[in-house]
C-alpha cells in the first residue's frame, strides 16, 4: 500500500545528524543532496523511496507522533522528555551520552540531598521532576534552553540535570557528577499508524538499518 509515496523520516539537525546520514548511506541511499549546503529542510533521496525532514532534535518525536513523518531518529533524552507515543524498534548505537545530576565541587552531593528547596537548572524539566519525585525529594525546577552548567556558578540554581558526553563542560565549570539519571543513545522511532498501514515497507527499512547497526555494536 502507498508504495508510490516515499516514507518520510525526521532527522535531528544537531549532533545526531552526521551519524544519522552515515547510517542511511551505509544502508545504500545517496544523500548528496542532504549534504549540500542548501537551506531546504525537506528533501527526497534520488530513488524517491525516502523523504527526509530536518527538524530540531526535540521536535523529531512531534513530527513522528503526529504522523507527518513515518519514522525518525531521536535521542532517548528527547523521547523521555516529550513522552511521545511512538514505537521504538531499534537503538542505534550512536549518540551515546548520559543525563546526570551534577553539583558544584564545593558542595558535596550528600549535603544537597538533605537540603530543602533545591533549585535545579535543566533543559529537561519533565525527566528531572519525575526523578526527584521518585527519590522522594522536592526541588524547584529552573527551565533553561542551554548552557546549563552556567547556572550554579552564576547563582541561578544549586545543582543541574544535564547531558554529559566527555565531562569537559562540567569540569571546566567546577561541577562534579553526582548521579546518572538516564543512559542515552539514538533511537529509531516509528509512528504507530504508519507501522500498521505501511508495515512491509517499514519492516524492510528497519531490517536494513538493523543489519548495518548490529555488526557495529559487536565491534
Ligand atoms: C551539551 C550538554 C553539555 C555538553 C556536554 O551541550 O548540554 O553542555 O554538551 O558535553 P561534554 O560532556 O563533552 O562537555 P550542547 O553543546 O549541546 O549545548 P547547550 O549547552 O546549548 O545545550
Amino acid at each position: 500500500m502507498n508504495d508510490s509515496q516515499p516514507l518520510t523520516l525526521a532527522l535531528s539537525k544537531g549532533k545526531l545528524l552526521e551519524p544519522s546520514l552515515q547510517l542511511f548511506e551505509k544502508v545504500g541511499y545517496d544523500l548528496t543532496a542532504l549534504r549540500s549546503k542548501s537551506r531546504r529542510l525537506m528533501m527526497d533521496e534520488p530513488q524517491g523511496q525516502l523523504r527526509f525532514l530536518s527538524a530540531k532534535g526535540p521536535d523529531v518525536p512531534v513530527y513522528v507522533e503526529h504522523g507527518v513523518a513515518d519514522l525518525g531518529i531521536a535521542g532517548r533524552d528527547v523521547l523521555e522528555e516529550t513522552g511521545a507515543d511512538v514505537l521504538v524498534p531499534l537503538f542505534l548505537g550512536f549518540g551515546q551520552c548520559r543525563m546526570v545530576l551534577a553539583a558544584p565541587q564545593s558542595r558535596p552531593h550528600q549535603d544537597l540531598r538533605l537540603a530543602h528547596d533545591l533549585r535545579v537548572a535543566t533543559k529537561y524539566p519533565a525527566i528531572t521532576q519525575r526523578w526527584f519525585r521518585r527519590q522522594g525529594l522536592s526541588a524547584q525546577i529552573v527551565g533553561l534552553g542551554g548552557s546549563i552548567e552556567l547556572a550554579p556558578e552564576a547563582g541561578l540554581a544549586d545543582i543541574i540535570v544535564d547531558i554529559v558526553e566527555t565531562g569537559r563542560t562540567l569540569h571546566e565549570n567546577n561541577l562534579v557528577e553526582a548521579e546518572t539519571i538516564l543512559n542515552i543513545e539514538a533511537c529509531l522511532i516509528v509512528n504507530r499508524a504508519s507501522h500498521k498501514l505501511r508495515l512491509n515497507e517499514i519492516n524492510r527499512l528497519i531490517s536494513k538499518i538493523a543489519a548495518v547497526v548490529a555488526p557495529e555494536r559487536k565491534s
